[in-house]
């Protein structure tokens, strides 16, 4: 089918609860063509088949995003944006695999594991914050902190920045969804980026933006725009995204307090856990988009040279096709291939780190918070906007 589906992503109603609307499409429009919140037509692909198939598709390409396509053309990034684009996830091999490998080591699983003690003291200190308070907001004061504060020792930010680099991070992810927000939220964060690697190249340390100017000015492996846009991809990743795991997560155990019991009880259940909610309530909504280099068909459908491709891998996660009883939260689901993390070669270069966190974060909460709740009904709270993340703004519990 290949009609034009028009829905308002802004409404609040969606954004509480898209899935009625993801399992419409998956019955009825599989790959639709729709106008997404920032003015552009692209083709949404929400069956698990189709979206396995076309993430790994080296057809759609990352690069063309930038620079085929009379539609796409208008999401081509100029003047400041210019220098966070040239990143892994926004360029094709050779390019993405060059800038992959600079710094895949540093995320191994192996590598990431011998950050789990200091994850563990970070997460300690956030929760000895709060200690003694009855209600806090645990996005804002555990489930955001947790993976900023890793992700800017990894890299070698300072801790004096992290906030105003929260707030312009929040503002670009939410897209145009921010209005006039966006363009000056751009402009701190590329000021912000070149000014930290002016001061890092002034003087290193043993950290990973040390290791990745010491590349760029050792050869030619990475040219300047590369390794800003490399610093701000691993930034916003860093950000944005485990805050919705630790965020959904406690929100989905909260919200039917059986399976926060059930968890207490069985704690060996907590890596099962933890991919079902990567699967039921992922933080990644859709993939970022690619654009067909050549006419080429999704699911039955012809999409055009140059036509703008989104995945949503929310809606593929619950496809019924895949996945027995996909609109079922089960703790202990051990058939899980879910496509939180994507496909292909742009996968999550943070998955293990961020299954770590996600690890550390329960296993604290549950043990020191038995008895954590919600303070609000469920339905009194507010999703973020914009089609990228799945994410709640805020998370008040009684401690
Ligand atoms: C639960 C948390 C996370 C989720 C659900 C998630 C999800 C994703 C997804 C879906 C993609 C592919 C997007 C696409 O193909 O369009 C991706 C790519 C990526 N993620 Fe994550 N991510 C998470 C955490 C992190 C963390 C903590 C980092 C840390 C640095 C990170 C770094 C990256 C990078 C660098 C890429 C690009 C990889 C490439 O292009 O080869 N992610 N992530």
């Amino acid at each position: 089918m290949t009609q034009d589906l028009q829905i308002d992503f802004t409404d609040p109603a969606f954004q509480a609860d898209p899935h009625p609307v993801y399992a419409h499409w998956r019955r009825t429009g599989p790959v639709t063509r729709t106008r997404l919140p920032s003015g552009l037509t692209a083709w949404l692909v929400t069956r698990y088949e189709d979206a396995r198939r076309a993430l790994a598709d080296p057809r759609l390409s990352k690069q063309s995003a930038f620079s085929v396509g009379s539609s796409a053309t208008a999401n081509r990034p100029s003047g400041p944006a210019a220098v966070l684009s040239r990143h892994m996830l926004a360029v094709d091999p050779p390019d993405h695999t060059r800038l992959r490998r600079l710094v895949s080591a540093a995320f191994t699983a192996r590598r990431i594991e011998e950050l789990r003690p200091r994850i563990e003291e970070i997460t300690h200190d956030l929760l000895d914050a709060v200690e003694g308070r009855d209600r806090a907001d645990l996005i804002d004061t555990f489930a955001f902190p947790l993976p900023i504060q890793v992700i800017c020792e990894l890299l070698g930010v300072p801790a004096d920045d992290r906030d105003a680099f929260r707030a312009w991070s929040n503002v670009i992810v939410a897209g145009s969804q921010s209005g006039d927000r966006l363009e000056p939220a751009i402009r701190a964060m590329v000021s912000y980026i070149l000014a930290l690697l002016a001061e890092r190249r002034a003087h290193p340390g043993e950290d990973l933006l040390s290791g990745l100017i010491h590349v760029r000015d050792e050869g030619d492996r990475l040219s300047e725009a590369e390794l800003s846009s490399m610093v701000f991809l691993l930034l916003i990743a860093g950000h944005e995204t485990t805050v919705n795991l630790i965020g959904n997560g406690t929100f989905l155990l909260l919200a039917e307090r059986e399976r926060w019991e059930r968890l207490r009880a069985e704690p060996a259940l907590l890596p099962t856990a933890i991919e079902e909610f990567l699967r039921y309530e992922g933080p990644v909504e859709t993939s970022t988009f690619r654009v067909a280099t050549e006419d080429l068909e999704i699911g039955g459908v012809t999409i055009a040279a140059g036509d703008p491709v989104v995945v949503v891998l929310l809606s593929a996660n619950r496809d019924g096709d895949r996945f027995a009883g996909a609109d079922e939260l089960r703790l202990d689901r051990t058939q899980n291939a879910h496509l939180a993390f994507g496909h292909g070669i742009h996968y999550c270069l943070g998955a293990p780190l961020a299954r770590l966190e996600a690890q550390v974060a329960f296993t604290a909460l549950l043990n020191r918070h038995p008895g954590l709740r919600l303070a609000i009904p469920p339905e009194d709270l507010r999703w973020r906007p914009g089609l990228l993340l799945r994410g709640l703004e805020t998370l008040p519990v009684r401690l």
